[in-house]
């Protein structure tokens, strides 16, 4: 994994806590769901995509730090009782079992408005990279009831269809938004944000398919999260409804549509070459 601005992004996480006087519990659950660990895609989609649009790290790194605080806000509801029910998140207990719901509630809530604050910081282009980060948390809000509700407009007839509209929400989204805002933060032209945009695209489906094999095929020590959870709950998954060797071969493909995405951008887009195969492969 890219780690060449890991520091700078665990310094902002931090400071977007610390600079504010939240309420000790929700100070205390809000900085375990956000400090705890994680591989922080998302905030190295936003640099990198910014670094390859010829925008510098600082230029994004409000964008990445708020779309971290989505992403965290996004797995500390996801693990309820009332969504996933999960007692396991990066190794550790989950925060509501940290701590408790109303915690964990409110430390998600928190971290949601936190994250928009923090956009607003962005030098450039603010008020469109605070306008994509809030419309993409609102996909991801409604990917998630898709999956747990099961509730689709009644066009969307298909399982497969229904599958691949979870996934380009509830995870999509946020990953897309991230290389979005890293070409906005570096203003660039309407086709770099195209290429961008189509790359995050393709590397949002790709991330939750390859989530989806993992919690099919890895342990739960192996993950940090309780593996062969999604089988167990009757989730749509790409395993459950393609098979896995479909889903290998859907993971191939969207690589290699990220890859063409890339091609006529100079060798600034190299760290997010390295990545497309990265995530293809990750085991965890
Ligand atoms: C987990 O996301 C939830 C999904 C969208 C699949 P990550 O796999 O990025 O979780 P962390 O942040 O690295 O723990
Ligand atoms: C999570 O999907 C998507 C969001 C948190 C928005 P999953 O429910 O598959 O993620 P994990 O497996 O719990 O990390
Ligand atoms: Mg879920
Ligand atoms: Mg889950
Ligand atoms: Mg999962």
């Amino acid at each position: 994994m890219d780690r060449s601005y890991l520091e700078d992004i665990e310094t902002g996480l931090r400071s977007a806590i610390e600079s504010r006087r939240l309420a000790p519990a929700i100070d205390e659950a809000a900085r375990y769901a956000l400090l705890g660990g994680g591989k922080r895609l998302r905030p190295i989609l936003a640099i990198q995509s910014c670094v390859a649009a010829g925008g510098t790290a600082a230029d994004a790194m409000p964008a990445a730090i708020s779309l971290e605080c989505i992403h965290a806000f996004s797995l500390v509801h996801d693990d309820l009782p009332a969504l996933d029910d999960d007692d396991l998140r990066r190794g550790r207990p989950t925060v509501h079992r940290a701590f408790n719901e109303s915690a964990a509630i409110l430390a998600g809530d928190s971290l949601q408005c936190i994250a928009a604050e923090v956009a607003l910081e962005s030098p450039r282009n603010t008020s469109l990279i605070l306008s994509e980060i809030l419309s993409a948390t609102r996909l991801m809000i409604d990917g998630q009831s898709y999956d747990t509700e099961g509730s689709f407009p009644p066009d969307m007839i298909e399982e497969e269809s229904r599958l691949r509209l979870i996934h380009t929400l509830k995870t999509g989204a946020l990953i897309r938004a991230a290389c979005r805002c890293g070409a906005l933060a570096a203003e660039a032209d309407q086709p770099v944000i195209d290429h961008l945009d189509r790359f995050g695209t393709a590397v949002g489906l790709m991330f939750q398919i390859v989530d989806d094999v993992l919690d099919e095929t890895q342990t739960t020590e192996h993950l940090g999260k309780t593996g062969g959870k999604d089988r167990e709950a009757g989730k749509r998954t790409f395993p459950a409804i393609v098979g896995l060797e479909e889903s290998r071969a859907e993971i191939t493909r969207l690589a290699e549509s990220a890859r063409s995405e890339l091609k006529t951008m100079s060798d600034d887009a190299d760290p997010l070459r390295e990545l497309i195969d990265f995530l293809a492969f990750r085991t965890n």
